[in-house]
C-alpha cells in the first residue's frame, strides 16, 4: 500500500515555545502510525532543527521546510537553499503552495527547478497544486492541474517522480472552512493519477502519495482519507491544535 501521509503545514504560525509545545502535545498523544502511515510536520525555518529533534526517536514521522529557493546558492538575501535544508538532515520539502505562488509569484518553472535541486540532494518535494475558485467555476481544473503537473514535474524519469509526494490544494477550500467534499476530492485526485498513468504508466501512478488539502478537520477527514485515490492530507490550521490534528492522523488508511 502506498504511503498515507498526515502532513502539518503550520505556515508562519507559532513562536519557538508554543511550536515545541505543540509537537510534544500532539507526539504523546498520537497513535502508534502504522508500516504505511507517515506524519510530517512542516515548520517555519527557524524551528528545522528543533523539530528534527523532537520528532528524532519517532518511527515515520519526520519534518520538512515549507520552501526552498530555486537556484543552489548565492546573493540571493533571505533565501534558503536545499543543500542549506540537506546539511541539517531535512528529508521533505513542500513547494508551489497557493501563497507562494500567489504572493511571491512563483512559476511552474521555477517549480521545475526546486524539484530538481530537492531530488538531487534526496529530498522528498510535496508538490501542491490546485485551483482558484474562477477556475472550478469555469470547469477547467483539470486542465489548469494538469498544466501544474506538466510544467513542473513531466520532465522526470520515473524512477524520479516517485520520489514526489502530491498535495492537490483547491485554492478555494484553503483557510476557508469551504472543504472539497470526498466526492470532489476522489474526483481530482482519480484524474491526477491517471494523468499520472497516462506519462509513466499505472504501476508508477500508483505508487505516488497524493494528498489532499484544504479545510481538513477531524470532523471530515475519515470520509476523504477513505477515499480510494486520497491518501492522507496536508492540513493547515487544524495542525495547530494538538487534539485536532491527532484525529487527523488516527484518519489515515
Ligand atoms: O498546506 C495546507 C493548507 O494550505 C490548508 O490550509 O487551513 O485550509 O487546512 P487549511
Amino acid at each position: 500500500m502506498r504511503k498515507q501521509i498526515a502532513a502539518a503545514n503550520w505556515k508562519m504560525n507559532c513562536t519557538y515555545q508554543q511550536g515545541e509545545k505543540l509537537l510534544d502535545d500532539i507526539l504523546k498523544s498520537k497513535p502508534s502510525l502504522q508500516p504505511q502511515q507517515t506524519v510530517i510536520f512542516a515548520v517555519p525555518f527557524p524551528y528545522l532543527i528543533m523539530a528534527s529533534s523532537a520528532v528524532a526517536n519517532e518511527n515515520n514521522v519526520s519534518v520538512a521546510a515549507q520552501n526552498c529557493y530555486q537556484k543552489k546558492s548565492g546573493a540571493y538575501t533571505g533565501e534558503v537553499s536545499v543543500e542549506m535544508l540537506q546539511s541539517i538532515g531535512i528529508r521533505y520539502c513542500i513547494i508551489g503552495h497557493s501563497e507562494r505562488r500567489e504572493y511571491f509569484h512563483e512559476t511552474n518553472a521555477d517549480l521545475a527547478a526546486k524539484t530538481d535541486l530537492l531530488l538531487e540532494m534526496d529530498i522528498r518535494p510535496v508538490f501542491c497544486c490546485g485551483e482558484a475558485l474562477e477556475i472550478r467555476e469555469a470547469g477547467s481544473q483539470n486542465t489548469w492541474v494538469e498544466q501544474q503537473l506538466q510544467e513542473s514535474l513531466f520532465h522526470l524519469p520515473a524512477e524520479k517522480l516517485t520520489r514526489i509526494v502530491i498535495a492537490y490544494e483547491p485554492i478555494w477550500a484553503i483557510g476557508t472552512g469551504k472543504t472539497a467534499s470526498a466526492a470532489q476530492a476522489q474526483e481530482m485526485h482519480a484524474f491526477i493519477r491517471g494523468v499520472l498513468a497516462a506519462k509513466y504508466g499505472k504501476e508508477i501512478a500508483d505508487e505516488i502519495s497524493i494528498l489532499y488539502g484544504g479545510s481538513v478537520k477531524a470532523a471530515n477527514a475519515k470520509e476523504i482519507f477513505g477515499q480510494p485515490d486520497v491518501d492522507g492530507g496536508l492540513v493547515g490550521g487544524a495542525s495547530l491544535q494538538a487534539e485536532e490534528f491527532v484525529s487527523i492522523i488516527s484518519a489515515l488508511k
